[in-house]
Parts: structure tokens; sequence; C-alpha cells
């Protein structure tokens, strides 16, 4: 059976490059070692040309922090371009659109990113204006740099490339893929200190495993992100088992007038309906 090999080729701007040392462990790393992920580290230190390597300078009109130069990123990134092909640029930053899963998803399906780390106070506006393609935050917090969010990204789009991780139901089934949080997992010992396995998951009954299974995955969405329920398609023994948890069939029958299905079972609201 043919399978599809895709390579994802990630270059970062970053005037602090060792950081990436991180991706060399785990998933990450053995994806690199494989060839399926291309990792390139360019530094803009190295575009600069006065003898202090200057990357920051301090903001027009005054206030507190440096600014990233625009010049020695411009030139990092063309460079890149130039040689690697044109990618699509991706500045890390606090403005950026909060990282989910669906943009995880839509930013795995690419071939080539070209990572922009915002640093200091932040970058020369003409970067955001002129250079980058799209602007993504990991977080409502400010890091230091974009270096740790730009892994963040990468961590997660590397795990999706099919035959990265092993067992393609692993992946299928994380919190947040299936639009859901992921229900509770086991392995041995059956019972550490007087703390047992649920009985189901030792019965070799695999229909009572997969109906505990999404019971804890819906028990678990309830309890933790009720939010999340909003979004997605939801059966009637699913709102069923909701309710017998003191989930409101009333939200979900208004929930399922507002709903619009959008590929693989998952629905969003119209923009205009979001009264919540
Ligand atoms: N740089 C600083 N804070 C950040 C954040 N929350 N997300 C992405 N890049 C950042």
């Amino acid at each position: 059976m043919a399978s599809s090999i895709r390579v994802l080729r990630v270059d970062v701007v970053t005037p602090f490059p060792g950081m990436f040392r991180a991706l060399e462990e785990s998933i990450p790393g053995r994806a690199q070692a494989a060839g399926r992920l291309i990792l390139g580290l360019h530094n803009p230190r190295d575009e600069t040309d006065d003898p202090h390597r200057t990357v920051d300078d301090a903001p027009f009109g005054g206030g507190g922090g440096m600014v990233l130069k625009v010049d020695p990123i411009f030139r990092t990134v063309e460079r890149i371009c130039a040689t690697a092909g044109k990618g699509e640029v991706i500045l890390l930053s606090p403005q950026g659109d909060v990282l989910t899963q669906r943009i995880v998803e839509q930013l795995a399906a690419l071939d080539h990113w070209v990572l922009v780390c915002g640093h200091y106070k932040g970058v020369d506006e003409r970067v955001r204006e002129h250079l980058v393609d799209r602007e993504v935050s990991i977080g409502d917090y400010v890091l230091s740099g974009g270096e740790l969010a730009a892994m963040v990204l990468i961590d997660a789009a590397v795990r999706l490339l099919p035959g990265v991780v092993g067992n393609p139901a692993t992946v299928s089934s994380d919190s947040h893929t299936t639009g859901l949080l992921d229900h509770p997992h086991y392995t041995r010992p059956e019972v550490f200190r007087g703390w047992s396995v649920p009985g189901v998951l030792l019965s070799g009954d695999h229909g009572a495993v997969a109906q505990w299974r999404r019971e804890q995955v819906l028990l678990r969405t309830l309890r933790n992100r009720p939010d999340l329920l909003d979004s997605v398609f939801l059966s009637e023994e699913d709102q069923r088992i909701l309710a017998r948890h003191g989930w409101s069939l009333s939200n979900g029958s208004r929930r399922d007038a507002r709903q619009m299905e959008v590929g693989n079972g998952h629905t969003r609201h119209r923009e205009s309906d979001a009264d919540a």
C-alpha cells in the first residue's frame, strides 16, 4: 500500500538558534533523524553590516524596550526564500491568531514554513506589514521571545505528518483533534498503591471499552472545557450521556439549529450566530 511520505521544511529566523536543540529530543528529534522534518536555523546577526552585529534598536518616538530591526530580518528571510523557495512566513508574537489544533492542521498541510521569532519589545512593524503571511500566538501571555512558541508550533505539526507517530490512532484520538478532550489512559500495573484500573478496561469486551471511553471523553470535556461541546457534532446517545450528568438538552437543541457541518464531522457556529 502506498503511503504518503511528506517532508516539512522549517526555517527559523532567531537570534537564539541554540534554543532549538530541544527539538533534537523525542518525536521532533526522530522526525529530523528520519528526514521528515528539515530544520534550518538562521541568525539575523549574520545579515548585519556593523561591527557589533546589531539586530535591535531603540523605538522611534521613545518608550522602553528594544525593537528588532527590519533590515536583518528582511535579508534573512529573502535569502532563505531565494535558496529554499517561498515558504509561508509566520511571525510568532502575542498579537497573532491564538493557536488551535485546527490552525496546526492547516499549517501542517504546507511543505515549507519560515518562522520569524519576535524578541525584545517586538519587531519593526514593516516586517508585519510587508514580509509576514500570518501571525501566530500560543496564548494570551507574554514570553521573552518567539522561540518557545515556534517550538510548540513545530512539535504540534510534526506529529501530524503521516508516519511520524507510529500508530495513527494515537493522533486521531488526541485531545482537540476530535474537537473534545481525550479519555483517561492506564497501563500496568493493574493496581498501584491500592488504586485499581477501571474493570471495564480489563474485560476484553471491545464494545464496552469503546462505550466507556466515549463517556469519559464527554464527561471530561463537560467538566474541564464545556465550551468545546458547542462546536462539535453530538449524537443523540452523546446528548443522553451528557444530560445524565446535568448538561442541559435545551442548550443542545439551540446549538443544533446553529451548527453547520465542516469536514470530518466537526461543526462550527456561523459567525452571525455568535450570541454566547
Ligand atoms: N512571543 C512572546 N509571547 C508570545 C506568545 N504568547 N505567542 C507567540 N509568540 C510570543
